[in-house]
């Protein structure tokens, strides 16, 4: 059985007041979330992610990202052991924002997943296809690259707690989000594609679906097999709305 997860991305969003506030206010809802057997995380930018760990320490945070060297001279990163100073051991690794604006690869992802993995914390693994590729039928043949060669050369046993997001670009912040039966198809494929890898560490790898997720269409796609929970970006900013996806998917 895999724990539903409901992860906020908040992307290039908060002060650190603001992010202190929601912390604050995230102390019930973790609650409630707990007693429904709901895991639930935030990732703010890096400014903000010591407030938020400090006010509510059971929340899990996720950075935006990292670098895969342990320090040197790569002026504005921030390694794996500076996230671990302060407590963070979750970090979103190749969203497509990152992709896109910042060449992030396939194999630089592959390169952060392994130093993560060797700190034992966990990656949110991002994949997903442009529109156009959607368009002309690509998606299968990208998602293929983007997880033999991100989750190439990896151990099994950290395989089978890490997250993968399945995220079409074409739905990310567009309101344009995909059908449920698109996310479970595609979903599945990549449950698929870790079965080939890494055998049944398949069963265990919580996938979600992200992109345009709203209170209103979490639940659709949580009920689909292979969707095991959302990474929402604008949703997941609000108090009431991020409380609301949480309300939503339980019975
Ligand atoms: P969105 O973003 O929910 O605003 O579409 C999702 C994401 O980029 O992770």
């Amino acid at each position: 059985m895999r724990t539903k997860l409901i992860f906020g991305n908040w992307k290039m969003n908060k002060l650190t007041s603001e992010a202190r506030e929601f912390a604050l206010q995230s102390v019930e809802f973790k609650k409630y979330a707990d007693e429904h057997g709901v895991q639930i995380g935030v990732a703010p930018t890096f400014t903000s992610l010591s407030v938020v760990k400090e006010v509510n320490p059971s929340l899990t945070v996720a950075a935006q990202n990292c670098h895969f060297e342990e320090k040197g001279a790569f002026t504005g990163e921030i390694s794996i052991p500076m996230l671990l100073d302060l407590h963070i051991d979750w970090v979103i690794i190749g969203h497509s924002e990152r992709r896109t604006y910042f060449g992030e690869t396939n194999e630089t992802c592959n390169k952060k997943i392994k130093a993560l993995f060797a700190h034992d914390m966990t990656p949110i693994y991002c994949c997903g296809e442009t529109l156009e590729q959607f368009e002309n039928g690509l998606t299968k043949e990208v998602i293929k690259e983007q997880i033999n060669v991100g989750l190439a050369d990896l151990y099994k046993e950290h395989v089978k707690n890490m997250v993968i997001a399945y995220e079409p670009i074409w739905s990310i912040g567009t309101g344009k989000n995909a059908s449920k039966e698109i996310a479970q198809d595609i979903c599945s494929y990549i449950r698929d594609l870790v079965k080939e890898m890494y055998g049944d560490a398949s069963e265990t790898v919580r996938i979600l679906y992200g992109g345009s997720v709203k209170p209103e269409n979490v639940r659709a796609y949580l009920s689909e097999k292979d969707v095991d929970g959302a990474l929402v970006g604008g949703a997941s900013l609000k108090v009431d709305s991020f409380k609301q996806l949480i309300e939503n998917i339980v019975d």
